[in-house]
């Protein structure tokens, strides 16, 4: 275990195990679809890679770039678009992966944006959600990983001033790390 981390939360094994779960229920619902997956980076990266080879879909990639957070372990309340779309999603049926739901107040912000672009729809995908956060919206997830307490987790694309993202589990990071 890196000596920045705390204790485990997901083991690899656990997380490959919630990703089948999630690409089988990907693939049964967009059955004859063919749906743009969008990747929120940079956090979204490693667990994207995994779902998109569990699903059996004939679908399309894309990828945003929102910034909420900076380098510090607490919310700003601001949601920049840095990065948008490169595709034409009007009539398409959008799925827009996430790493983690804190507050909500990014993927509300990319999910506004994204309508505007008039799809057939738009479902949220996050491995995690940090179910007793403060939320700053009233969106849920449509798919999901875990439920997580209101802990600073790295790991699986996750990261904490751009580290431990290359971790193969995801874990709590220890307080000392981001607070000085
Ligand atoms: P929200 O807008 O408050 O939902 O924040 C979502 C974004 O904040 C995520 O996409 C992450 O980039 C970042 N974030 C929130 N909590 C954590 C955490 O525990 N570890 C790493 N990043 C986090």
């Amino acid at each position: 275990m890196h000596r920045d981390v705390e204790r485990i939360l997901f083991s690899e094994e656990e997380i490959r195990n919630a990703v089948v779960r999630i690409g089988k229920q990907i693939t049964g619902d967009y059955k004859g679809k063919k749906p743009v997956v969008i990747g929120i980076l940079k956090g979204s990266f490693v667990f994207m890679s995994d779902l998109i080879r569990e699903t059996e879909l004939d679908c399309e990639l894309d990828f945003m770039i929102a910034k909420s957070y900076g380098n510090a372990a607490v919310s700003s309340g601001i949601v920049n678009i840095v990065k948008d779309i490169d595709m034409d999603i009007a009539g398409r049926d959008v799925i827009v992966v996430e790493d983690i739901l804190d507050t909500a107040r990014t993927l509300a912000a990319v999910k506004v944006h994204l309508l505007e672009k008039k799809p057939a729809s738009v479902k949220i995908c996050a491995l995690l959600d940090k179910v007793t956060a403060v939320k700053a919206s009233d969106l849920k997830a449509d798919y999901k990983g875990f439920d997580i307490g209101n802990e600073f987790v790295v790991g699986y694309g996750l990261d904490y001033a751009e580290r431990y993202r290359d971790l193969k589990y995801i874990g709590v990071l220890k307080r000392e790390i981001y607070e000085h």
